[in-house]
């Protein structure tokens, strides 16, 4: 079988796919591509791929490639030497942290798309590439957000994901590339730390209620975002990538959502479990963001074609990440709940 590629694979999303796919289709035929390699051998520093090109600490199997999505020779040569036919293209720069840097993030975010776009078509490669909610901005309805509605983001990483969208579209249309993608609402998961996102407070606040008992959240108590746990979101993804191509309305970006919750209503349920946890809320820049984003989302069409259904609302989303987390982190889970 040929292999599967996965840029950004020690990312939030990246990282928790890798081990998907590897349960499912064996470590040979995953190769994971970051800027370093995971977080295991922490000590090392990006590079070019090693001889063998594994990842130091897993098994000899499991392939992992240092490189940077704006190389386009790099990309090319992984993809040859291991005789890659789907990408999931993960490498980017989220929202808050673009903002910082504007020009690295047009340049990571669209460059980097151009070329794996470029190379699937050259080899004939399946493509999965996310959108996110940041497409939508101010003048969008921000509640039950539509499928096709007005697209005005108001960050450089919302101007580069409807720019990517368009790009895969094009693709698709003009050169026939089976692009596929899902504007991914925020992602809340256990496993890996986010990256940056406007998002962030709601893994934040699981986390400081255990470690702490308090969090001071960066947007207002009454910021209403559409989320998603990590088993939906990957989930959804692979559905999408094995639903038959004549199945599928929407080259650009499906709209998928799970739960709509406020950060005040996210700190409620977290008292449920954690009746002594404490929750102030001082906004910073990110409320702009987060201002300028949908409330609720339209996931219909998504629903219609290829049958996406969640399994996780915040009551049992909220269940599960305590439990993963009283694990990871089970002397502070203690002292809080005691
Ligand atoms: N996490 C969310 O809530 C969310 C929501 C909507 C969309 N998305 C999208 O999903 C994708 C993955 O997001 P994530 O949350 O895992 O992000 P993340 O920040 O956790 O991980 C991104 C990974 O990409 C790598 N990377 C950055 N620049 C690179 C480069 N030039 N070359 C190679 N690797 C590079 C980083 O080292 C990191 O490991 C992104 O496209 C993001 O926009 C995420």
């Amino acid at each position: 079988m040929s292999s599967i590629l996965v840029t950004g694979a020690n990312g939030q999303i990246g990282s928790e796919l890798v081990d998907t796919l590897r349960a499912r289709h064996g470590d040979a035929h995953v190769i994971g591509l970051d800027l370093r390699r995971p977080s295991s051998d922490t000590a090392a520093t990006p590079g070019p791929p090693s001889a063998n090109g594994h990842a130091p600490g897993s098994s000899d199997d499991a392939p992992f490639v240092v490189a940077d999505v704006r190389d386009r020779d790099a990309l090319a040569s992984a993809i040859k030497r291991y005789d890659v036919g789907t990408v999931y293209h993960l490498a980017s720069l989220l929202s808050a942290n673009g903002e910082k840097v504007p020009d690295r993030t047009w340049d990571v975010n669209i460059n980097g798309l151009k070329h794996v776009l470029d190379l699937a078509r050259e080899h004939e490669m399946q493509v999965f590439w996310p959108s996110s909610i940041a497409v939508f901005g101010p003048s969008t309805p921000r509640e039950n957000t539509p499928q096709n509605t007005v697209l005005n983001p108001s960050t450089m990483y919302g101007v580069t994901k409807r720019s990517g969208e368009l790009l895969c579209q094009y693709y698709h249309q003009r050169y026939g590339v089976d692009v596929r993608s899902l504007r991914y609402p925020g992602l809340i998961s256990y496993a890996t730390l986010p990256g940056g996102g406007t998002t962030d407070y709601a893994v934040d606040m699981y986390y400081e209620a255990l470690r702490s008992g308090s969090y001071t959240c960066f947007v207002r108590e009454d910021t209403r975002l559409p989320m998603m746990y990590m088993p939906d979101a990957i989930g959804a993804t692979l559905d999408l990538m094995r639903a038959d191509a004549s199945d599928l309305t929407v080259r650009d970006s499906y709209n998928v959502t799970a739960m709509s919750f406020s950060a005040g209503e996210l700190a409620d349920t977290i008292r449920e479990h954690l009746p002594a946890f404490s929750c102030s809320f001082e906004p910073d820049s990110r409320q702009d963001i987060a201002d300028a984003w949908p409330a609720t989302i339209d996931d219909s069409t998504a629903r219609q074609d290829w049958n996406w259904t969640p399994d996780y609302d915040l009551e049992a989303m909220t269940a599960d990440m305590l439990d993963h987390l009283r694990e990871t982190l089970p002397e502070d889970a203690e002292s809080i709940e005691r």
